[in-house]
């Protein structure tokens, strides 16, 4: 799952900066995604998760720096960058009266796959919503929607899948069912950025994660390793309330102070 020369980058971002006027929101950031591999950002609120992931689905142009998607550098060829990637907003919503079945198909249309019958029933076995293909987008649960969602993402099965907090507002079923079909898609040889606010969540599916704040990254590697290499920095201590956790760790290194 490691970056090496016989398992290249997916994802390459260096020198990344963003900045909305004199807010400065993505301070020079640098990470690679390795074929394969579940990356997660993990950073409290406006750390400057989804202003990254906003500069690398190529939604808005960064002041500074690089990013290659499967050796495409994003700003000097956007449209063959973005055919190699799936981007799950951080909030999706499609018309609210069409169906689960009218909205694949319609999304398949945009993205030019055709898909038998066979293939369009596969597709929503993968994310159970077989069962109510016929729903409208309104009758759906949140983690039903989220599920269509990430279907619609990955809908063209791109190298990179990109998504902005994907279980936000679910209940522990829809979520373990969510991690479910990242780890398959992970499986299928996709390589996954997805933002999170839940320690568990990155532990439990992440290989990798980066945390950021103030639009820096901090520290990057495994959850365990993270916690070794920081289970002794007396302000991961002092928020410990036992065996040092990776929700301490990111404590200690983000500061308790409440975001606005
Ligand atoms: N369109 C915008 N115009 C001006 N400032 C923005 C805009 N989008 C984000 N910001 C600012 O940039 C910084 C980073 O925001 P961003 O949304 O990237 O953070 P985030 O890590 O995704 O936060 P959250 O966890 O709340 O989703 C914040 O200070 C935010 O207020
Ligand atoms: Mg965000």
């Amino acid at each position: 799952m490691t970056l090496s020369p016989a398992n290249p980058a997916v994802l390459r971002v260096s020198g990344l900066r963003v900045t909305y006027g004199p807010t400065v929101a993505v301070d020079g950031i640098d990470l690679a995604v390795a074929e394969g591999e579940i990356f997660g950002l993990l950073g409290p609120n406006g750390a400057g998760k989804t202003s990254a992931l906003s500069a690398i689905e190529g939604l808005i142009v960064p002041r500074e720096g690089n990013i290659t998607v499967a050796g495409t550098d994003v700003h000097a060829d956007a449209m063959r960058a973005k055919a190699q990637m799936g981007v799950q907003l951080q909030s999706t919503s499609f018309h609210s009266e069409l169906t689960i079945l009218e909205i694949v198909r319609l999304f398949a249309g945009l993205y030019g796959v055709a898909l038998t019958p066979s293939e369009l029933h596969k597709r929503l076995v993968e994310i159970s919503l077989d069962d109510g293909a016929s729903k409208r987008f309104r009758q759906l649960s949140g983690g039903q929607q989220q599920r269509l969602s990430l279907l619609i993402a990955t809908i063209h099965r791109p190298p990179l899948v990109l998504l902005d907090e994907p279980t936000a507002g679910l209940d522990p079923q829809a979520r373990r069912q969510l991690w479910d079909r990242i780890q398959s898609l992970r499986a299928e040889g996709h390589s996954i950025l997805l933002t999170t606010h839940s320690m568990e969540e990155a532990q439990a599916v992440c290989d990798r994660v980066a945390i950021m704040d103030h639009g820096r990254i901090l520290t990057i590697d495994t959850p365990a390793g993270l916690i070794e290499a920081h289970k002794d920095d007396p302000r991961v201590r002092a928020v410990a309330r036992g065996a040092i956790t990776l929700e301490d760790v990111f404590i200690g290194l983000t500061g308790r102070q409440v975001r606005d």
